[in-house]
């Protein structure tokens, strides 16, 4: 889809066969530069929005029915749903349906039905937060359509929220945050903890964010993420016998050198390991792309892929062999797993006069060694959601 706006009211128009001009709206993916698995461990994260992500074209109905269409899952075809009366059906509209229910919680009552249709060019289970950019989306669309007017931490919060209680994945607000507030050629450095945050000019010099995606589909990656979550929760309960600490994102390495020995388990030490070094990483990555130290910066991802290997324990054969693989290649400043992980992507840095080489050196040993292709995406830092 080249014209999306045009091609959405096509699409609007053909699948619910209406000459009604919808509205549309579009809200982006995310792609997270440093701090992995930190944010529900109380630490900073810096991701950015991306400007590839979803679209929806929308009009409301007079009634309180809702029906809903996706072209990325088009053999579907239309979901009927009632506002009135509807249940998780585990089937992707779950997603725009867990925000309403979320919203009707929080005091925003959708009460009239509408007729909508969705389309994403974020690949699907990719480590983009093809979720979060459907659940952003759906929120502001609502805002909008009904006049809601919230701000757009208010959607990033109501958007985790519905994640957490509506899909059952215990998420932090990394992927909502970055979505709903995304600016053009920055990235945000968020403390997850008070949800204060900057700004930070993405300027790499001769360089580019590269993305690869594995194509690795994430089985189980829902019920790991959560496991992982309450291992750090557990470890930290250990650590907070000797002295209390607010979150491991409290901690520094010292710090937590003298209170490990009270984790009573190697696999929760090592997770708590990730989440306390991660979080100075992104501090000090912060620190080094502030003071144009690129190489600085990349050196840290690296680090934190090797960590998310080692003692996350999130990465996989298929993150694994693309991050070795960039490694060889000429140009890469810095890589690394990029999202939840157990499948996903890779986020890299690459000299521009080396891209083309990196996607094909790349993308040919990793289809040797595991069989499929991978994909490349060119990334820069973009905004969050609009009306189109
Ligand atoms: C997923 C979650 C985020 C964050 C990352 C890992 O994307 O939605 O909240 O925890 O994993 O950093």
């Amino acid at each position: 889809m080249n014209n999306t706006k045009s091609e959405l009211i096509n699409l609007f128009k053909s699948v619910y066969e209406t000459d009604v001009t919808p509205e549309v709206f579009f809200a982006p993916g995310r792609v997270n530069l440093i701090g992995e698995h930190t944010d529900y461990n109380g630490g900073h994260v810096f991701p950015c929005a991306i400007s590839l992500g979803t679209y929806c074209a929308i009009s409301l109905r007079e009634d309180k029915k809702v029906r809903m269409f996706s072209k990325n899952f088009e053999r579907y075809g239309i979901k009927n749903l009632d506002l009135d009366n509807y249940e998780k059906c585990s089937y992707w509209t779950d997603y725009p349906m867990g925000v309403i229910w979320t919203l009707s919680q929080s005091g925003y009552k959708v009460d009239r039905g509408f007729d909508i249709v969705f389309y994403g060019n974020l690949p699907n289970s990719s480590g983009l937060s093809s979720s979060a950019s459907i659940e952003v989306l759906t929120a502001f669309t609502m805002s909008e359509m009904f006049g809601f007017n919230m701000d757009f931490i208010e959607i990033a919060k109501l958007c985790q929220r519905s994640e957490n209680e509506y899909n059952g994945v215990n998420c932090g607000i990394m992927d909502q945050f970055s979505i709903a507030m995304g600016q053009s050629e920055k990235a945000i450095f968020l403390d997850a903890a008070t949800l204060e945050y900057e700004y930070v000019p993405v300027c790499l010099k001769d360089a580019s964010i590269v993305i690869a995606s594995s194509n690795k589909k994430r089985g189980l990656a829902d019920s790991k993420y959560n496991e992982r979550r309450s291992e750090c929760e557990q470890a930290l309960a250990e650590i907070c016998q000797g002295k209390k600490y607010a979150s491991l994102g409290a901690m520094s390495l010292e710090e937590f050198d003298e209170y490990k020995g009270l984790i009573k388990d190697d696999n929760r030490l090592k997770r708590a390991r990730h989440a306390v070094s991660e979080n100075i990483r992104t501090i000090e990555a912060v620190e080094a792309l502030n003071k144009n130290d690129i190489e600085r910066f990349g050196k840290l991802m690296i680090d934190s892929h090797v960590s998310l290997r080692d003692d996350y324990e999130v990465t996989g054969l298929e993150l694994d062999t693309l991050f070795e693989e960039a490694l060889k290649v000429e140009g890469v400043i810095g890589t690394r797993m990029t999202g939840a992980g157990f499948g996903g992507c890779t986020v890299s840095i690459v000299k521009n006069e080396n891209i083309d080489e990196f996607i094909k050196t790349v993308g040919d040993k990793y289809r040797e060694k595991i069989g499929y292709s991978a994909d490349f995406y060119i990334a820069s830092p973009s905004s969050g959601p609009v009306r189109l």
